[in-house]
């Protein structure tokens, strides 16, 4: 039995529209109207819309010498920036009554919350959909859509602001109109707009990249991260912390620059025996460390500014208030791009290691090696060892000790870089050794800048990696949201023996089961091709965890919203992301996890040996799943589909 799934633009005006069914039939495809014009702003003169403030004015679309936005339609738009990024107000459209499906306009500008900087729709004195603008720094116009099926013949306003004294908007060609001109889209309700991930975390606004400074203490899990946001002068650190790993609840800014710096990025512990003797009261002394990044191009090879130098921020009240650490800082290194401290407790020899990505600039990644340091009390640091140069050391690094399957009696140690590639040796406080290949763990996809806490209870490993959406995808990554990139669901590291040697797992952590709701189960079963095993699921929040036996089946396919998995038995292969990653079948069998969160898929090969994780943009009335198999009969050992709830979001 296959369940119909009815598109909500038809959907909702016959079930919530004031007037009842009637409006449904006037919107059927055949009498598609023309579109209504709301504002074109192609005449001198805003009127009949009003502004408030100084900061709109319409300008032509293409002056002499050339349009500062592209995109525009007619000869005119209307900017905020024509006295300057400091100016602020609003432009207001007169009331109108919606008569079409949807409205569609042109918008650029810098990412920010819509009441800040953004289109608003407002009917009866409240806001019913919004969008900010799009990316910092991009002056090309974007088509937006709003569905406004359920809103037919409200008396409604559009409202586009900039209360923000820092960045600006422009807006054209305001329609009403039975196409959408692209994915309706809103950003109306804070946590849940629509390409919101809601258990994957993200910052309530703007920008974020690497996860930092992660650690446990006392019932809390601290999240840090790179960000940056209008009117900021450099990248700092934004603070959330969990008691579950599932939600978040996010804090103040905890390390601020005080100038043009960046503060990037680095990690976090705590400093249980008071070494750094920072400790005050009854809480131990908590420690981030991050690279004091000078103003200058990020990406530059012939970059000369001054020197990256690794300070440190404490926190003497469990980790609520953060404040720098005077004698700052606390190693000066020779090159210039040396960033990324990892630091952490080596138990055996009590001591503190600090492993640091070193490289002279941005651009000569095969000179970049990795630096590891010793320190007896935090502040002052002697290298010990340095990795490299081969190519492979690069950013972010990471170093940890696991046992193997899990006996406390053999254990070795992983240096892991920015993207959770990894090497498994052995650490004596003075050298670390390898013992295998430069292992591939990442395969495609958004997983980068991977780090694991410090200090997680039962010794738990769990590693968080930066879902970046790439500057390929910019301006359109997360379209109209006010904020931009997502953190990977927390994963549990744990070392398992394969024929290859010691080889990383990760999985998702086992907290996820505090979102499960609804399951679908299937147990046994034989599906031949034809046959979709997920048929009735349209739910936008999902783990799915699958066995399945291949047999003579050639290609198993899963398909969410859009976003398509791929296992091929011919050769093994797990495609997913435009990457293909080696998934072996054992006994016959191949298991796969697969988290599904609005815009992200996260998929988990045999228990966490492969994984692969991507962002995509589902077309937001796609809510059809396919579980198929190609070539011939599959069977189905198990497989339960859970429907998640959404995670807390403070
Ligand atoms: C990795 C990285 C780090 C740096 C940070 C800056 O994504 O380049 O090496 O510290 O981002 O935001």
């Amino acid at each position: 039995m296959r369940a119909t799934f009815l598109r909500p633009a038809l959907l909702l005006p016959i079930l919530l529209s004031p007037i009842g069914p009637l409006s449904a039939i006037g919107w059927a495809e055949e009498s598609r109207q023309p579109d209504v014009v709301i504002g074109g702003f192609d005449t001198p003169s805003l009127a009949p819309w009003s502004v408030t403030g100084d900061a709109f004015r319409r300008l032509p679309s293409h002056p002499p010498g050339g349009a500062r936005y592209e995109n525009g339609q007619g000869s005119g738009l209307v900017a905020s920036d024509q006295s300057g990024p400091t100016t602020t107000g609003t432009l207001v459209s007169p009331r109108f009554t919606t008569e079409r499906k949807f409205i569609n306009f042109l918008v650029a500008g810098e990412r920010n919350l819509p009441g800040t900087l953004g289109v608003e729709l407002v009917a009866d004195g409240r806001v019913v959909r919004s969008s900010s603008a799009t990316e910092a720094g991009d002056r090309v116009l974007y088509q937006r859509t709003w569905d406004v099926a359920d809103l037919a013949d409200r008396e409604v306003q559009i409202r586009v602001n900039d209360r923000s004294a820092s960045g600006s908007i422009a807006v054209d060609q305001f329609v009403q109109s039975d196409d959408p001109g692209a994915a309706a889209i809103d950003a109306s309700r804070l946590f849940d707009e629509t390409f919101r991930p809601q258990f994957h975390y993200t910052p309530r606004a703007y920008w974020m990249n690497d996860p930092n400074g992660l650690f446990y203490y006392r019932g809390r899990w601290h999240l840090f991260h790179q960000h940056r946001y209008p009117g900021g002068s450099g990248t700092v650190w934004a603070h959330a912390v969990s008691t579950d790993l599932v939600g978040w609840t996010r804090l103040d800014v905890a390390v601020p620059t005080d100038t043009e710096d960046s503060n990037f990025s680095g990690s976090g512990l705590v400093d249980w025996a008071n070494a750094s003797g920072l400790k005050t009261g009854p809480d131990a002394a908590l420690l981030v460390f991050y690279t004091l990044r000078p103003p200058g191009p990020v990406e530059a090879a012939a970059d000369d500014s001054a020197p990256c130098t690794q300070c440190m921020a404490y926190s003497t009240d469990g980790g609520d208030h953060w404040q720098k650490f005077a004698g700052n800082p606390v190693l000066r290194t020779p090159d210039r791009r040396d960033r990324d401290p990892k630091v952490f407790y080596y138990e055996p020899g009590r001591v503190w290691i600090m492993v640091l990505s070193l490289s002279a600039n941005n651009a000569d990644r095969k000179a970049a090696r990795y630096g590891i340091f010793r320190s007896a009390d935090l502040r002052s640091w002697e290298l010990i060892q340095s990795l490299g140069p081969d190519g492979w050391f690069w950013e972010c690094p990471d170093m940890f000790e696991l046992p193997v399957d899990g006996d406390p009696h053999r254990r070795k140690w992983l240096v892991v870089k920015g993207s959770g590639d990894y090497i498994v040796g052995t650490f004596d406080g003075n050298a670390f050794r390898p013992e295998s290949d430069r292992t591939k763990s990442r395969w495609g996809g958004n997983y980068y800048a991977t780090q694991t806490f410090n200090d997680a209870p039962g010794g738990r490993r769990v590693q968080i990696g930066w879902m970046n959406t790439g500057k390929a995808k910019r301006p359109n990554s997360y379209p109209g949201m006010p904020f931009n990139q997502q953190m990977s669901f927390p994963r549990e590291l744990t070392l398992r023996t394969t024929p290859d040697g010691p080889r990383l797992f990760r999985y998702p952590v086992a907290e996820i089961e505090k979102l499960w709701g609804r399951t679908h189960e299937w147990k046994e079963q034989t599906l031949k091709p034809g046959e979709n095993a997920l048929a009735d699921v349209h739910y936008e929040l999902l783990d799915i965890d699958l066995e399945i036996r291949m047999r003579d089946a050639r290609q198993l396919r899963i398909d969410l919203r859009g976003e398509k998995t791929v296992y091929d038995a011919a050769d093994g292969k797990l495609r997913a992301f435009g990457a293909a990653a080696p998934l072996p079948a054992v006994d016959g069998r191949v298991r796969l996890r697969l988290l599904l969160d609005r815009t992200s898929v996260e998929v988990f090969g045999n228990d966490g040996q492969c994984d692969l994780s991507g962002v995509f943009y589902p077309n937001p009335s796609n809510r059809r799943m396919s579980l198929t198999v190609e070539g011939d009969a599959a069977e189905i050992v198990r497989l339960s589909v859970r429907e998640l709830r959404r995670a807390r979001s403070l």
